[in-house]
This record gives C-alpha cells, structure tokens and sequence, in this order.
C-alpha cells in the first residue's frame, strides 16, 4: 500500500541534506535557536524572485557586504544600489528593493512586519514573497507555492490537470501539507526537494524521501508532470 507524503519524512531528509546557503539557518542552527534575519530573507527571496540560486549567490554577498541591515539599504544611493544590481536583470525588483527598504525603515522602525497584510504592503512584496519570508524567516505555517513546489506536489498527487489551470488544486495540496511546526525547514526542504531530487527532466526517484508517497512515481508518469497547457 502507498504511505502518504508527510512533512516529518521530508523534514528528516532535509535534517541531513539541505542544501547551505547564504542567506540560509542550516536546521541545526535552527534547532538550537538561531533565527533567521529577516532583512536577508527578505533580501534573497527577492533576488530569486525570477533568478537562480547559483546566480543569486554572488549578489546576495555582495549586497549584505555593502549593506548589512536594512537601514544601510535604505540609506544607500539609488545609483550605487542600481549598479550593484546590474546582471541580475528585471530592474524594477531593485527599483522595488529600494522603496520597500526605505518604507521598513521609515515606517516599520527597520523591523519587518510579519503579517501577511502588511508584507504584501510594501513595494515589491506579493503572495509567493510574502508567504516565503512569513515561513522561513518567522516560522509561520505559510505556504510557499513556487515552480518546485508546484512540480513536487503534481507528481506526488498525480495532478493530471495541466498548468496553470490546476493552480489552485496545487495550492490546496500543498496548504495540507505544511506543518504548523518547523514551517520554515518545511518550506525550504520542498524547495530542495524540487530543486536537487524532484528535478524537471529526469527525477532522482531512488532516492527521494517521498518515493513511497509518490502517486506519479506509481503510475509511472511522474517524470511527465506538471502536464501543461499548450501556448
Ligand atoms: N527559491 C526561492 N526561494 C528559495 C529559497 N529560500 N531557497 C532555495 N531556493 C529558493
């Protein structure tokens, strides 16, 4: 009989297998109290907003050397952000960057709020961003729906629908899945997941903590998944 996906399972993989990170509090750091600053995982989920982690890493560096908190961000020139900026692309994220830096300095005291309502407030700052800096820097039980995740939850469940029609079926997936403990560990285990085990072309299935979970993999059709619309 197939077990079903729980967050214990991908949380024990993650204990010994996730990825490090910059901008990242390994979950043993995590266990034993270090807690993420927010300034940097507000920071990073925006470089990923449409980037990818290997080319995220550098600029994340870079911009924490120049400017550690998010008070020196907003204090910096727009010329200076704008150059360090250059090569990542979509410049209206670093225009975005800057605004929202001065607005957490000027009207939330240099503190990131941790509510959705006020998260999704500043410049630059929706849903996905909102939801993945509530988990992984405040450990609420926010779920992140991200192109990983999504891959991740359409397999396990066999979602035969195609994107993005089946959206909102991901969604309510991936929301029964996310625990009310550990919600932070549990958002980045499912993005690693995705991104070093759950790949798009050819699935490490052997190896996946999952595996025994996984409707797709039962069907055989897991590396198939998403299906999608044809443009
Ligand atoms: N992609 C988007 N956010 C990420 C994160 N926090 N860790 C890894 N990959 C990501």
């Amino acid at each position: 009989m197939r077990e079903t996906a729980s967050s214990d399972a991908l949380l024990s993989w993650y204990d010994r297998h996730a990825r490090q990170l910059p901008w990242r509090v390994s979950p043993q750091d995590r266990a034993s109290g270090i807690k993420p600053d927010p300034y940097r995982i507000w920071l990073s989920e925006v470089m990923l907003q449409q980037t990818t982690v290997a080319a995220v890493k550098d600029y994340f560096l870079k911009f924490t050397a120049l400017w550690p908190t998010v008070r020196d961000l907003a204090e910096a020139d727009d010329a200076e952000v704008m150059a360090a900026w250059a090569g990542l692309g979509y410049y209206a994220r670093a225009r975005n960057l800057l605004k929202c830096a001065r607005v957490v300095t000027d009207e939330h005291g240099g503190v990131f709020p941790n509510d959705r309502d006020s998260l999704q407030a500043l410049p630059g700052i929706g849903p996905y961003t909102s939801a993945a800096i509530s988990a992984i820097a405040f450990d609420l039980p926010e779920t992140v729906l991200d192109g990983n995740v999504e891959r991740v939850m359409s397999r396990i469940h066999a979602v035969e629908a195609p994107l993005p029609t089946s959206k909102p079926e991901l969604m309510t997936l991936a929301q029964a899945l996310t625990p009310q403990k550990r919600a932070g560990d549990y958002a980045q285990a499912v993005m690693d997941l995705g991104a070093t085990i759950c790949t798009p072309k050819s699935p490490a299935c052997g190896i996946c903590p999952w595996l025994d979970a996984c409707e797709g993999r039962e069907k055989g059709i897991a590396s198939e998944l998403p299906r999608k619309l044809p443009k």
